[in-house]
C-alpha cells in the first residue's frame, strides 16, 4: 500500500508545486491538502495518514506539532521549511515531529526523508563525541574507528564519523573508503543542505548498514577551506541524522578542536603511553579544560598502549593524572594495524581480545550517557 500523505502548506503556489511532487512519487498518495493547519487537525483523521508534511514557516504551526502528534498517533510528522535551523529543529523534535525537510523538495528527497526519519525519527537525544589529543600519534583514529563500529553494533542506531583531522585525516584509509565528497564539500555546501542531503556526503561503511563516514580533506592544504562556523553548523545537522556523531580532531588546541570540544556532548582526551611525558602533557591539557564549570562530566580521558593493562595500572595512572580515566587500551599493535590494513576493525574480527572488550565497555558507557547538546 502507498504511504498516505497529508500536506499542509500555507503558500498556494508552493502547495501546488509540492502536491505535484508527492503525486508523482512512486509509493506515495496525497490524500488531503490544506493551507491551514487547523483545518487538517479538524478534518484529517478520516484519511488515516501515514505521513503529515507540516509547513512550519507559519509561526503558529510550530505550536500545533504536539496536537498533531496526539491526534495522529500512527503518522510521522515531517516539518517542511524554507531553511534549516538547528535550534528550531531541536524544538520541533521535542514537540513530537520525526523529521525535517527543506522545501521545495524532490521526489527523491521525499523518499529519502521517509526512509531516514520514518522508522526511528530524528535523533532526539543524539550525542556528539569529540576526540582530542594533546599531541599526535595517540591511537585516536584507531580508537574512533573501533568505537564507532562497536556503537553501531551494540545500539543498532545510526552512527556517523566526521574526520575533522583537517590536514592528515586518515579515516578513509582505515575503512578502505573512496569518498566522492569530503568535509570540504560538506562545509562548503552546508547553507544549501538539509539533513537528508547532508547524509549523502557521508560514505557508508561496507557491511555496516548503520555506520557512515564523512571523510577528511584530500590534501593538507585543503584544510584552509573548512570554515569553523560551517563546521559547527554541519555537526549540529549531523546530530539530526545520527544517534552518535564521533569527531576525529587534529592534535593540539586549534580552532577546529576547540570548536568541536565546545559543542560536543562529551570530549575524550587521548594519549598513547610511551615513556611518561604524555602524562605531563595530558595533565596540562586537563587544566585547560577545567575552565568548563561542568568539566567533570564533559571531559573523559583515554590512554592507549597501556602495559600492563589492568586495574592496578589504571589506578596508578589516575593518581599521576589526578583525574579519572574513562578507558585504557592495551598494546595491540599487530591486531589494530593488521585489521585496519584490510579495512576491517579489531572489535569486529577479534571481539574477545582485551582491546575489544575495553572498547565495548566504553561504548556501553557512551550509550548510557545522559543529555544532549544541539
Ligand atoms: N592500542 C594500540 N596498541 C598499539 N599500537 C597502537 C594502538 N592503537 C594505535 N596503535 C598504532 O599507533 C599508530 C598511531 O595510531 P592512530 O590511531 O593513527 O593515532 P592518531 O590518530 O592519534 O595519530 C598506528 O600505527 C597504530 O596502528
Ligand atoms: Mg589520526
Amino acid at each position: 500500500m502507498d504511504y498516505q500523505v497529508i500536506l499542509i502548506e500555507n503558500n498556494r503556489v508552493m502547495l501546488e508545486r509540492l502536491s505535484t511532487v508527492i503525486q508523482r512519487t512512486k509509493g506515495f498518495s496525497l490524500v488531503a491538502r490544506y493551507q491551514r493547519a487547523g483545518d487538517a487537525l479538524g478534518q484529517g483523521a478520516v484519511f488515516k495518514p501515514h505521513i503529515i508534511l507540516l509547513d512550519i514557516d507559519v509561526g503558529e504551526n510550530r505550536g500545533l506539532i504536539h496536537e498533531f502528534a496526539e491526534a495522529f498517533q500512527n503518522a510521522a510528522i515531517l516539518c517542511i521549511s524554507n531553511h534549516w535551523d538547528s535550534d528550531g529543529a531541536s524544538e520541533v523534535v521535542k514537540a513530537g515531529a520525526k523529521g525535517y525537510l527543506i522545501k521545495p523538495f524532490s521526489s527523491e528527497e521525499l523518499v529519502d526523508a521517509v526512509g531516514t526519519f520514518g522508522k526511528s525519527g530524528m535523533a532526539f537525544g543524539s550525542k556528539s563525541l569529540a576526540f582530542f589529543s594533546p599531541k599526535g600519534k595517540s591511537g585516536k583514529t584507531t580508537l574512533i574507528a573501533n568505537l564507532a563500529l562497536s556503537l553501531a553494533q551494540k545500539s543498532g542506531e545510526p552512527v556517523g564519523i566526521i574526520d575533522a583531522d583537517l590536514q592528515f585525516g586518515d579515516m578513509a584509509v582505515f575503512f578502505n573508503l573512496t569518498p566522492k565528497s569530503t568535509i570540504v564539500e560538506a562545509t562548503r555546501d552546508i547553507k544549501f543542505l538539509s539533513p537528508i542531503t547532508l547524509n549523502s556526503y557521508f560514505v557508508p561503511v561496507p557491511e555496516m548498514e548503520n555506520l557512515r563516514v564523512l571523510c577528511g580533506t584530500r590534501k593538507p592544504e585543503y584544510a584552509e577551506l573548512v570554515n569553523i562556523q560551517s563546521f559547527e553548523e554541519m555537526v549540529r545537522m549531523a546530530l539530526s541524522l545520527y544517534r552518535y556523531v564521533l569527531i576525529d580532531l587534529p592534535p593540539g588546541f586549534n580552532p577546529i578542536s576547540v570548536a568541536a570540544a565546545e559543542l560536543a556532548t562529551k570530549t575524550y582526551m587521548i594519549a598513547m603511553m610511551s615513556g611518561g611525558f604524555e602524562l605531563v602533557h595530558m595533565r596540562r591539557a586537563i587544566e585547560i579544560f577545567k575552565a568548563w564549570p561542568d568539566f567533570k562530566t564533559r571531559l573523559g580521558t583515554i590512554l592507549t598502549r597501556v602495559s600492563p593493562c589492568n586495574s592496578a595500572e589504571r589506578k596508578r595512572l589516575e593518581s599521576i593524572l589526578e583525574y579519572p580515566i574513562s578507558a585504557i587500551l592495551p598494546n595491540e599493535y599487530i591486531l589494530v594495524s593488521a585489521a585496519a590494513n584490510k579495512g576491517r576493525m579489531a572489535v569486529d574480527i577479534q571481539p574477545n581480545t582485551e582491546l575489544s572488550i575495553n572498547i565495548n565497555k566504553l561504548s556501553d558507557d557512551i550509550i548510557g550517557l545522559q543529555g544532549m547538546r544541539w
